[in-house]
């Protein structure tokens, strides 16, 4: 992937702006593939990031009825864990918007990675490519639940992770090849602590996150870092 020619990199100057826009990209995005194919699928980012961004398409106006709504990487925990990636979402969003429940895909996460990735990966057969898929990007490069040093598993949709160096260690990922299988890439990134990980990435190093891209290239959402 040649960074100059795929990956845009956009700087908003607060909190909110990467908010707003974020929430107006995804509006756009659905309004786009539901003129095309009827629906709209997208795939959430767990992290802190994501999760203002989530709490505005609560309050948006979109046609609910026809989101399909899919999960980048879940935690093993109990399903009702203030530390899932589903939890957040349905909290913050999902509840408070008419999306038909059967259209909500959450990772069950709480079969354990082994049989949850198995689930997910029938949940996924047969399902078209993504429209959207919304990233966030870890201090230490990571995106979804694909961490430095750990060999990169196209064998399934979903995969189990084991060891992963962000708590909890065991983890549901989708693999490269499905994040990879979208219309359009979204990552958001907010804060200093990202700095480290924005520099490699610039600099051509190849982190997880730039495994991530698409037809359509990469948009990268950045609030409190500097694009050197
Ligand atoms: C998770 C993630 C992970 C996250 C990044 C960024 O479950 O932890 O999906 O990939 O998106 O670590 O997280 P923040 O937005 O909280 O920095």
């Amino acid at each position: 992937m040649s960074l100059n020619v795929h990956t845009r990199w956009h700087a908003f100057p607060s909190q909110t702006a990467i908010h707003e826009a974020a929430r107006d990209r995804i509006l756009a995005a659905a309004e786009t593939a539901i003129a095309q194919h009827g629906n709209f699928l997208i795939v959430l980012a767990g992290g802190s990031t994501p999760k203002a961004v989530y709490a505005l398409l609560a309050q948006a106006k979109a046609d609910w009825s026809n989101w399909h709504v899919y999960h980048n990487d879940e935690r093993c925990l109990p399903a009702d864990h203030d530390e899932r990636n589903s939890k957040m979402a349905r909290e913050v969003w999902l509840n408070h918007v008419p999306i038909p429940p059967q259209q909500i895909h959450d990772i069950p996460a709480e079969l354990g990675n082994i049989a949850g990735a198995k689930a997910y990966t029938e949940t996924l057969k047969g399902v078209r490519s993504f429209d959207l898929v919304i990233l966030g990007l870890g201090e230490d490069g990571h995106t979804a639940s694909l961490f430095p040093g750990h060999a990169v598993d196209n064998s399934a949709d979903a995969v189990p992770v084991f060891n992963s160096p962000k708590p909890p260690a065991d983890r549901i990922t989708l693999s490269q090849q499905r994040l990879n299988n979208t219309h359009e890439v979204m990552f958001l990134v907010t804060g200093v602590g990202k700095q480290a990980a924005v520099d490699q990435w610039r600099q051509g190093v190849a982190i997880p996150a730039t495994l991530i891209h698409s037809p359509q290239g990469v948009d990268v959402y950045c609030y409190g870092v500097v694009l050197n």
